[in-house]
């Protein structure tokens, strides 16, 4: 799966300049998601990092990242028969929440998870498109901490390796299909 899915991903994902903001690239994964073969194989590589190595699944659930985190989050949970929890952006959820804030290029973002999503000491997966400058990362490690619960693993599509992102996460394990 990981080959066929790294092969799909340099293949569909676009490069997109200067998109949203002057010299910026951003990578459109939409070829992928609409391809169905790319992302059988994408979602069964995002799994495995939550599975040992005799297949079984080694964590509670698997929480997405606001809003592409999300279409890939919830066939990983599917396929690794866990639960599937939201990170939003600030003033979505309609229960009490814990909120984190980090800082961007031009101002701040909030992210925020239900209080009860996840129960105190379940192992956790976080699934997203991208790993950039790792702000949205370090923010929902906090949210899932101040749940009670640990990340046990990381999952990307993709890292942009010329930023810090993987700084955002300490000692926990991080798949990335590719690294640009
Ligand atoms: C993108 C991407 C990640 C995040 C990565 O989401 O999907 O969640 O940025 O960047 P970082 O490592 O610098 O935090 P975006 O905030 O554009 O939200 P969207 O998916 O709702 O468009």
């Amino acid at each position: 799966a990981l080959e066929r899915a790294r092969e799909a991903m340099a293949r569909l994902v676009v490069d997109v300049p200067d998109f949203p903001s002057p010299g910026v690239v951003f990578k459109d994964v939409t070829p992928l998601l609409a391809d169905h073969e790319a992302l059988t194989a994408g979602v069964a590589a995002l799994a495995e990092a939550g599975r040992d190595d005799d297949g079984a699944t080694t964590v509670d659930a698997v929480v997405g990242m606001e809003a592409r985190g999300f279409l890939l989050a919830a066939p990983v949970a599917l396929a690794l028969g866990a639960s599937l929890v939201p990170v939003r952006k600030a003033g979505k959820l309609p229960r009490a929440t814990h909120a984190v804030s980090y800082s961007l290029e031009y101002g701040e973002a909030t992210l925020e998870i239900h209080t009860d999503a996840l129960a105190p000491g379940s192992r956790v997966l976080l699934v997203d498109d991208v790993l950039a400058t790792g702000g949205t990362l370090r923010a929902t490690r906090e949210l899932v901490e101040a749940c009670g619960a640990e990340v046990a693993a990381v999952a990307m599509l993709m890292e942009l390796t010329f930023l810090p992102g993987r700084e955002a996460l300490g000692e926990v394990p991080l798949t990335c299909l590719t690294s640009v």
